[in-house]
């Protein structure tokens, strides 16, 4: 009976060991191949600008979407996208020999996933003549973008019902092989877990649907923040803005930020630009956005890539000292400060869309961590930006509503009323992008001006001057 009794206990006891062998084995698989987060460190990276182009912001945690399935996505779903070449179609720029486009990470957590990085908005390109290959800008305002796009494309794969583990499953096939363990997980847990999340995100978008669209370049930054990281009630407000060049911070030391001056530090806007793309406060990654803020601080503005006549630069010069600099040079009484809307006269949907609450929310956002929000304010107007690398600006004004320079210094009602925006060849004559003819009109957005929030009104500075004073000053400006 005794033996009996011992062998019963040594059964049950080798049958708990194996089990706790197995619930640790398959622990410790589901972990490696759903979580282990594998970091790239800052010097894997060959230079700055690589980093500030592909190294993460902490978006992958919780948006990342999973490497593969992001890839084979436009191949099975070319029809969702609005033309061949993949998501280059949505204006985004794909570097030859690298595994994501510029703004984009690969980061293996658990298993390799794609997040957005600043670079996939601050990175601009242009061509001197359509057959040129595009000169890629690091930290430029893209002209090309299209987030709405993007967003709108993963949405609409996630409900198509061809959006199933056999189908993407298959297309994978094609490009790498999974191993037996990685095929299960996709099959029952990544894919369907996937599917979910891009409908959710869907659901998160929706209020951009009652909205006019943002087009190329363009996007409504703060309405997300407000809605999904803030959780605030939804409104009715549209806050459709240009994006901003990041480079030569140095020079803009206290100087207001965004287009409304609606923060004061440079670290929060860097750290909130994370926040605000899908890195959590858990992700968010200080020392890394560090090394951008350094980066972005010492870059220069890139040069104006046509000749220019020195001698007119230089009148126009004289015309800017008296007509511009108190608002826009360095050392101008006013630059980089908020000038009342009613001053500048420009469209206030965007400023109009940033709230007090929504300033108090955000600055209460991160108590508790060793970094914190202070500095998010509400304002009651547009910050007389600096103009530096001002040729690459374009379109221009906070909602991107007029094309050209040379528009800009024509009255409201002769500036250019409907164009198309999203083409990157430059225009030197009028100094912005292309924004008419054939191939403007077919890579392009329709820009209308008479649409809510798109208005060209206001900014009238410079209007007054003679044909030869414009001249003169759209010479100089160049040189900025
Ligand atoms: C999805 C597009 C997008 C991404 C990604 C993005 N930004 Fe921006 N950023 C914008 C837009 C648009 C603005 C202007 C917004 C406004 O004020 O309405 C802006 C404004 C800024 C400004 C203010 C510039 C100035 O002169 O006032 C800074 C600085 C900035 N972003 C840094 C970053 C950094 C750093 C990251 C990455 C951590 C980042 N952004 C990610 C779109 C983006
Ligand atoms: C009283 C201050 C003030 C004066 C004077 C002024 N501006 Fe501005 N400027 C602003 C403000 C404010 C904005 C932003 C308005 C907006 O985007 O809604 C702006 C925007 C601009 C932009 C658009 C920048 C971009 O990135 O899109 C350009 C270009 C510009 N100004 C050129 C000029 C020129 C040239 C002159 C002189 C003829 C001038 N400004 C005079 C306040 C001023």
């Amino acid at each position: 009976m005794k033996s009996f009794k011992d062998k019963l206990g040594r059964i049950i006891a080798s049958l708990v060991v194996v089990f706790v062998l197995v619930v640790g084995v398959v622990g410790y698989v589901g972990w490696y191949n759903l979580f282990r987060e594998v970091p790239i460190p800052y010097e894997s990276y060959k230079s700055p600008e690589d980093h500030f182009k592909y190294g993460s912001i902490g978006t992958e945690n919780a948006q990342g979407v999973p490497y593969w399935i992001w890839l084979v996505l436009p191949r099975i779903f070319p029809d969702k996208l609005p033309g061949p070449g993949g998501y280059t179609s949505l204006g985004i720029t794909w570097e030859e020999g690298k595994e994501t486009p510029i703004g984009f990470t690969k980061k293996t957590i658990g298993f390799p996933r794609v997040g957005i990085t600043c670079a996939v908005c601050h990175t601009a390109t242009y061509r001197t003549t359509q057959k040129d290959k595009p000169t890629i800008v690091a930290a430029g305002p893209s002209n090309k973008f299209d987030l709405q796009g993007y967003i709108r494309f993963l949405g609409a794969t996630a409900s198509d019902p061809r959006f199933t583990p056999d189908y993407i499953l298959d297309e994978i096939k094609y490009n790498y092989q999974l191993s037996w363990v990685e095929n299960l997980l996709y099959r029952f847990l990544i894919i369907p877990q996937t599917k979910k999340e891009l409908l959710a995100q869907k659901e998160s978008f929706t209020w951009m649907d009652s909205r006019p669209n943002w087009g190329p370049g363009r996007i409504d930054p703060f309405n997300p923040v407000k809605f999904n990281t803030l959780q605030l009630a939804k409104d009715d407000t549209i806050g459709n803005s240009d994006m901003m060049p990041l480079w030569n911070q140095k020079m803009h030391a206290g100087f207001a930020l965004h287009w409304d001056g609606l923060e004061t530090s440079l670290t929060e806007t860097v750290q909130t630009g994370a926040i605000g793309d899908g890195a959590t406060k858990e992700s968010l990654p200080v020392e890394d956005l560090q090394k951008v803020e350094e980066y972005i601080t010492q870059l220069e503005p890139p040069k104006y890539p046509f000749a220019v006549d020195e001698k007119l630069a230089a009148k126009g010069n004289q015309i800017f000292a008296n007509t511009c600099a108190s608002c826009h040079a360095f050392g101008g009484e006013r630059t980089g400060t908020v000038i009342p809307v009613d001053e500048v006269g420009t469209d206030r949907h965007r400023l109009d869309m940033w709230t007090q609450e929504a300033a108090d929310t955000y600055n209460k956002f991160a108590e508790g961590y060793p970094w914190d929000f202070n500095n998010l304010r509400k304002t009651d107007g547009y910050v007389s930006v600096s103009l530096d690398g001002l040729w690459l600006r374009a379109p221009y004004l906070h909602n991107g509503s007029v094309p050209s320079l040379q528009d800009l210094l024509e009255k409201p009602e002769n500036r250019t009323a409907v164009f198309y925006r999203g083409y990157d060849v430059y225009d030197p004559q009028k100094v912005g992008f292309v924004s008419d003819g054939e191939e403007a009109e077919r890579v392009g957005f329709k820009y209308d001006t008479t649409v809510t929030a798109n208005s060209n009104q206001g900014h009238l500075y410079g209007t007054d001057l003679s044909g030869e004073e414009k001249q003169a000053l759209i010479e100089y400006l160049k040189t900025l």
